[in-house]
């Protein structure tokens, strides 16, 4: 059955390889319309260099390293606690700032969207500080502060940036009041929709830190389930109980990661 699974998975990677080596689509419009039901003709397409997010730390199906199994691995363990639970909205945060949780969460969303039954969408959730647009190289405008604050249709705002059947909501221009927009009627509405639409899709959030704004503590209750990123050496545990706390009676913390472990070779994450 893996084998079987490994198999189909590569013929996929293989499909998409091909079809960005015989023409590397320009920004425009993808014509698929996905397993999801997401309709990629009204999605825009951007393609992103390998280099570039290889530069960035974003592990896609070039590199074989340790990186990937790595965030296989991770992929497979929060998979296994979502399914159990039958949860599909997961956030992304850490105690304090810059642990890598926004690498992180592009590339778990990633290797979600690399699940033959699945598909993903990436949503950046940190309204005061965006950067997963920087990261892919997408363009920063639009997003969900627009959403948020100008309204209008979502369809619009996503973006597919060519990697498996990934779809990114950026977080647009940074907000000031982002604690009470993300937890407006608007924003659980957003959350329920994207969550009951369609049932074989993951939604991650990339979130801001628990402990240097409030606004992961108002966004939690939307949430089934967090992924706690600490960075080796950096992260002390005092902080990680405090964050843990101040969520355990909003939404399931269902594990830690513990980014950058090794800092002299090939640091990669470890789940616990
Ligand atoms: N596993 C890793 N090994 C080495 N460097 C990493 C790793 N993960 C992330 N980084 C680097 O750490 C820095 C911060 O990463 P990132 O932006 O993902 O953190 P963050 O927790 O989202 O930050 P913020 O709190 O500002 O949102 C970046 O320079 C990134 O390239
Ligand atoms: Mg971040």
């Amino acid at each position: 059955m893996i084998d079987r699974v490994e198999k189909l998975n590569r013929a996929r990677l293989k499909q998409q390889t091909k079809v960005e080596e015989d023409a590397a689509p320009a920004p425009g419009h993808h014509p698929v319309v996905g397993a999801d039901g997401i309709n990629y003709q009204q999605t825009r397409t951007v393609s992103v260099s390998k280099d570039f997010l290889r530069e960035n730390r974003i592990v896609c199906d070039y590199d074989q390293s340790n990186h990937l199994s790595a965030y296989k691995f991770l992929r497979t363990k929060v998979l296994r606690v979502l399914n159990a639970n039958n949860w599909n909205t997961l956030g992304i945060t850490s105690p304090g700032p810059e642990v890598g949780k926004t690498v992180t969460a592009i590339n778990l969303a990633i290797n979600f969207a690399m699940e033959i039954s699945k598909t993903a969408l990436l949503v950046d959730a940190d309204l005061r500080r965006p950067t997963v647009h920087k990261y892919l190289g997408l363009p920063a405008g639009g997003g969900l502060s627009a959403y948020l604050a100008d309204g209008g249709p979502l369809c619009e705002l996503l973006i597919h940036p060519n990697i498996g059947d990934l779809v990114v909501l950026p977080g647009g221009r940074p907000l000031l009041n982002s604690s009470e927009m993300l937890a407006s009627p608007q924003m659980t509405q957003l959350v329920e929709e994207l969550k009951n639409r369609y049932p074989s899709r993951l939604v991650l959030f990339d979130l801001p830190p628990v402990l240097a704004v409030d606004d992961v503590m108002a966004f939690a209750p939307s949430l089934d389930a967090i992924l706690m990123v600490a960075e080796a050496g950096k992260t002390k545990k005092e902080e990680l109980m405090e964050a843990c706390a101040a969520l355990e009676n909003s939404t399931y913390i269902i594990g830690t990661v513990l980014n950058k472990a090794d800092h002299n070779a090939q640091s990669y994450p470890y789940y616990y």
